[in-house]
């Protein structure tokens, strides 16, 4: 999604505007600019896709100017080009936004019949547009900016610097997030803590409802009736990761590599290994007094959220509905306060995701969040917060944050079993001895099946479509193949539970089409052997990802087997996840698309 910075400084500020730029890159954008006031002149430089096409403007034309307000755009009104990416001008006001203006269409056909001319096609303008008309009402920046923000609707974060006020900029929040950092003698805006890690981590965090005037000495928040409020400082822990590559390729490669360490990050909040009992914040929702849980997520963190379900179901017997923000959010479930809501999000700030826990909230419900940004709206607005403790996770393909939000799920899914008494103590001690060797069994099986993964991937690279299938855990396992394929090597791909192959997608079957078939050695083994050889009989090739008993038992001939050590159930989803996000990620190199930020994709999606 679009990422905004802000400075209001004492020296000159487009490069460290650009710097911080970078370090938004993850959001996924595909168009940037920077704006700066100098000499009496609002001046800026706008480049269509990547950060280096700016750098090479800025090169060729400087702007000096020690305020400024920079934008990555991720296209909503209007194609990626250099007219329609941010900052946007309108008679000495500059504005950088981040969302979606609902009422635009309506604003603009006003602003047009009043005279206004419009140089771009997004939404955006139109929030310049008005600014300026208030300025030349006669209203200050402060007044004009209060005035616009009470038209304009819809989910936004956005900043606004005025030509005849250099010492300001102005920024507002009913969204997307923004955060105030203060330096010394200067004061900065962004739209997360990373983008302001080389300036400060001292941070307030605007909430939904916030206009911050922001000048060099501090910033000061008013709602948008302009109201003083007083939001709190914090050091921010964003702040202490450094996001770089290390020795990988790319942000993805790197963050599959972590994998063992962030996961034990993970786990020792919600474990005592002496013991090796779950603690006290694996039970912060009391799951023994809910009738049952609602979980709702998107893309990744929702498959993560359907194999939590089997986990709450199976060892808690505790009944879970789970559904994709997006439908949650409209479907007007009826719930009670006696259930209790689980939200997944990496970001912690996905609008839809959003929208589901504020629906939640209302109908009374106890509400927990697992989340990667602990500062973030969701776990802000949350009663109960489970961080996964996976660090920053820059690629735009989540890898880390997936296996490390599986972990936190198990843990919390065992707490519960105890909770209701589903779980004896020797059981959910055999479960966490079970979670506890995960660390040591991913390093193993990463590097011992990096090098077929890789060598896979040439033979992928030439498919035009993928089939993935699993039961079980293992089925939104294969959905999470698939869309991790997807998504970074543009190959079709689309995950299955295998028992529904005969109802469909068996028709597709052919020698062309590879599928991967994902079967530990569980409960379901001979099941799936079943449907492989559906699958055989018809002359598919298969890529049979199981362990080793599973590779003993099978005798089907397949293109390749992959046989990771054989491990108990509860840590299968998490261990069986690393070949797949391999393959994809080799796919993907070997296809040389761009790894860790794709085609049209962004990492924190703010708008619905
Ligand atoms: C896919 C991916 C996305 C996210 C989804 C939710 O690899 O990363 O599907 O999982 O956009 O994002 P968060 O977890 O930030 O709510």
């Amino acid at each position: 999604m679009c990422g905004i910075v802000g400075i209001v400084g004492n020296k000159p500020v487009a490069g460290r505007l650009v710097d911080a730029l970078k370090r938004l890159e993850y959001r996924g954008y595909d168009s940037a600019g920077v704006a700066t006031i100098y000499d009496g002149r609002l001046e800026r430089r706008r480049a269509e896709g990547k950060l280096f096409n700016l750098e090479k403007r800025l090169d060729a034309e400087p702007l000096s100017g020690a305020t400024g307000i920079a934008h990555t755009r991720w296209a909503t009104h209007g194609v990626p080009n250099e007219a329609n990416a941010h900052p946007h001008f309108v008679d000495g006001v500059a504005v950088v936004h981040n969302g979606i203006i609902e009422n635009f269409s309506e604003l603009r056909d006003e602003l047009v019949a009043d005279g206004a001319v419009f140089n771009s096609q997004t939404d955006t303008e139109v929030i310049a547009h008005l600014v300026a008309r208030h300025l030349r009402e006669g209203l200050d920046p402060a007044e004009a900016m209060l005035k616009m923000l009470n038209r304009v609707t819809g989910a936004y974060a956005m900043a606004v610097m005025f030509r005849d006020d250099p010492g300001t900029i102005i920024a507002a929040r009913s969204g997307p997030p923004l955060a105030v950092g203060f330096g010394k003698g200067e004061t900065f805006l962004g739209s997360d803590a990373i983008a302001l890690a080389p300036f400060t981590n001292e941070i307030t965090y605007l909430v939904d409802g916030d206009c911050a005037l922001i000048t060099r000495e501090g910033a000061t928040i008013v709602d948008f009736s302009g109201n003083r409020v007083d939001r709190p400082r914090q050091l921010s822990q964003a702040t202490a990761f450094m996001v770089d590559k290390g020795n990988h390729r790319h942000f993805m490669e790197k963050e599959i590599y972590e994998q063992p360490e962030v996961i034990s990050h993970a786990l020792s909040q919600y474990v005592d290994f002496a013991t090796d009992r779950v603690n006290g914040m694996a039970s912060q929702i009391d799951f023994a007094s809910v009738s049952s849980l609602a979980i709702s997520a998107c893309g990744t963190a929702y498959l993560a959220g359907l194999i939590g379900k089997y986990w709450f179901e199976r060892y808690a017997r505790l009944p879970v509905e789970i559904d994709v923000a997006s439908e949650f959010r409209y479907r007007e479930m009826p719930l009670s306060p006696s259930q209790a809501a689980l939200f997944i999000s990496q970001s912690g700030e996905t609008a839809d995701t959003l929208a589901s826990l504020r629906y939640c909230r209302e109908q009374g419900l106890k509400i927990g969040a697992v989340v990667n940004v602990r500062e973030s709206t969701i776990a802000r607005e949350s009663d109960a917060v489970y961080p996964i403790m996976a660090g920053p996770e820059i690629g735009v393909a989540s890898t880390k944050a997936f296996t490390c939000q599986l972990a936190v799920l198990a843990a919390l899914a065992i707490g519960a079993g105890r909770a209701r008494d589903m779980v004896s103590v020797e059981e959910e001690k055999a479960l966490v001895r079970h979670l506890a060797e995960m660390p040591r069994v991913m390093s193993q099986v990463l590097n011992a099946v990096q090098p077929q993964m890789e060598s896979l991937s040439r033979e992928l690279s030439k498919c035009k479509d993928v089939l993935y299938l699993g039961r079980g855990t293992s089925f939104p396992l294969a959905m999470e193949g698939a869309l991790k394929l997807k998504e970074i090597s543009y190959i079709h791909a689309e995950g299955y539970a295998a028992g529904e192959l005969k109802h469909g997608p068996i028709a597709l079957i052919d020698e062309e089409m590879p599928v991967i078939v994902i079967a530990p050695h569980d409960r379901f083994f001979e099941k799936t052997i079943s449907n492989m050889q559906e699958v055989a009989a018809r002359g598919g090739r298969i890529i049979f990802i199981t362990d080793e008993k599973g590779a003993a038992a099978s005798k089907l001939p397949t293109m390749a087997t992959i046989a990771l050590p054989h491990v108990d159930e509860i840590i299968a989803p998490m261990i069986f996840s690393l070949p797949i996000q391999l393959l994809a990620y080799h796919t993907a190199v070997f296809m040389g698309t761009d790894v860790d930020q794709p085609r049209n994709l962004a990492k924190s999606v703010t708008v619905e």
